[in-house]
């Protein structure tokens, strides 16, 4: 189905011949204006960005790139082809046809997790609000704009869900997600990562490495839904994500290749040599690391969860890539988990939430050992590492223990002592922020980070990415 750019709200779902639910979107979108005006990256609303728009769903040529003020780009709604007779891939209902519309003894829980995947959308979006004040370039702020833009679209990509099959709970939660703010005491985003400020690039380019990888592997696992809709939908967010990720692990490998840089210059790994010079020591860039992983790892919920479980059963949610097991029901498997108490033997329904944490693991990975490869020709032995997924954990059995990375329970007292070796502290953050000075001279990049290899879409990295002027 190709979209249809002619109506108000871009789409491919015949929104014109369902009158109401076009209105109630034509209604809500005003209103997401007024929240992208307020919210959105500040202060570029009058500038063209060279950004890439959804023309087609198909996974060929679905993006077109020109000049676009961010307040013009046409934010819509697009679902990936439909599966002809699609059938259920995984639970109690295992080979079944898949919904068209939401069971109703499912629907609060299939409305709970589009509110909390809708949520994290514009999360995003306010965390990095002022990030475009400090660009180390302008490739680096287009790039910032197009994450931007396609998480307000992800954020259609739910309301339309809630508007199209959740009557006026729906609509009110559709107005929820524009009421919450990231960080807001009063009212704050669903998760806690989602509160986390990101106040510099470095944390810019570790949530995109990682939180927004666990994006993609929520989105992998609802675009195995049972409910039709809403896996076309996560089907087609899936492909906009891959570029959000690109971001992240090409940024912090261009942070370590001028890292590295410095280095050798130098001839130091004093990491206090190396920041004089206006680089990030690879110290600094591992608290970093450790503290985004981290955070993204409670994003997937407790070990043993019942919630997990029930989703899994009735249809709602399946592991990541659910084709690759050979067990789909998952009635009698158990799993073992590791907790402070020692081994648990669990259904393995009711781990799920660890199953997909474990997938994320080995997807976080394999960026992990590209940077170290970059590290490891420079001819330093020094490695990057993920932390163990016991440390600094906030959510599930591991919860607030004092547990060092390798993932061994220490004292407290030595814990309170260590974490400044661990998690980027006072003074991490009030060096790392000294560096972010605006760079926006076509081709120029900040002292801290290299250029990218090429540019986008494949023009010179020098290219006018954005017009200030
Ligand atoms: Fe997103
Ligand atoms: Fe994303």
């Amino acid at each position: 189905m190709s979209i249809n750019y002619s109506e108000r709200i871009p789409n491919n779902v015949d929104l014109a011949t369902d009158r109401k639910l076009q209105r109630a979107l034509e209604h809500w979108q005003p209103r997401f204006l007024d929240w992208w005006q307020e919210q959105g990256p500040n202060n570029f609303a009058a500038n063209d960005v060279y950004l890439r728009t959804a023309v087609g769903v198909d996974s060929q040529g679905w993006a077109s790139y020109g000049y676009v003020r961010m307040p013009d780009y046409r934010w819509g709604i697009f679902l990936a082809d439909p599966v002809a007779d699609r059938t259920i891939g995984f639970g109690d209902h295992y080979g079944e046809p898949v919904w068209q519309q939401v069971p109703g003894e499912l629907r609060s829980a299939f409305r709970r997790i589009i509110v909390t995947q809708g949520d994290t959308e514009p999360a995003s979006v306010e965390q990095q609000h002022l990030l475009g004040l400090t660009c180390p370039s302008l490739y680096d702020l287009r790039n910032l704009f197009q994450v931007n833009v396609e998480e307000g679209r992800h954020l259609w990509a739910m309301v339309y869900l809630l508007h199209g099959y959740f009557g006026r709970d729906g609509r009110e939660e559709a107005e929820q997600l524009l009421a919450r703010h990231s960080g807001d005491a009063d009212n704050p985003r669903i998760l806690r990562t989602f509160n986390e400020p990101i106040s510099d690039w470095l944390s810019f380019f570790m949530f995109t490495y990682f939180t927004d990888r666990d994006g993609k592997f929520q989105l992998k696992s609802l675009a195995e839904s049972g409910f039709d809709p809403l896996a076309r939908t996560c089907r087609f967010m899936l492909t906009e994500e891959a570029h959000h990720m690109f971001v992240g692990e090409t940024g912090v490998g261009r942070v370590i290749k001028r890292t590295l840089e410095v280095m050798k210059e130098l001839d130091t790994e004093n990491p206090e040599k190396i920041r004089a010079h206006g680089a990030i020591d690879l110290a600094t860039i591992q608290r970093y690391l450790n503290f985004w992983f981290t955070s993204s790892l409670d994003l997937f919920g407790s070990e043993a969860s019942s919630n997990a479980a029930s989703s899994f059963a009735s249809g709602i949610k399946g592991r990541p890539d659910e084709t690759r097991y050979e067990d789909h029901v998952c009635r009698d498997a158990t799993f073992d988990l590791q907790t402070p108490d020692g081994t648990q033997t669990v259904s393995l329904r009711n781990a799920m939430n660890e199953v997909m944490r474990e997938s994320y693991i080995k997807d976080c990975e394999i960026g992990l050992k590209r940077w170290n490869m970059q590290i490891g020709r420079a001819g330093y032995e020094t490695a990057l590492s993920l932390p163990s997924n016991r440390f600094h954990r906030s959510i599930g059995s591991w919860a607030g223990l004092p547990v060092n990375p390798d993932g061994n329970l220490i004292g407290q007292e030595e814990y309170d002592q260590r974490i400044a070796d661990w998690l980027p502290g006072e003074s991490d953050r009030t060096f790392v922020h000294s560096l972010m000075q605006r760079v926006v001279e076509p081709g120029k990049m900040a002292g801290w980070i290299a250029p990218p290899d090429r540019g986008i879409n494949k023009l010179p990295v020098d290219y006018e990415y954005v017009r200030l002027h």
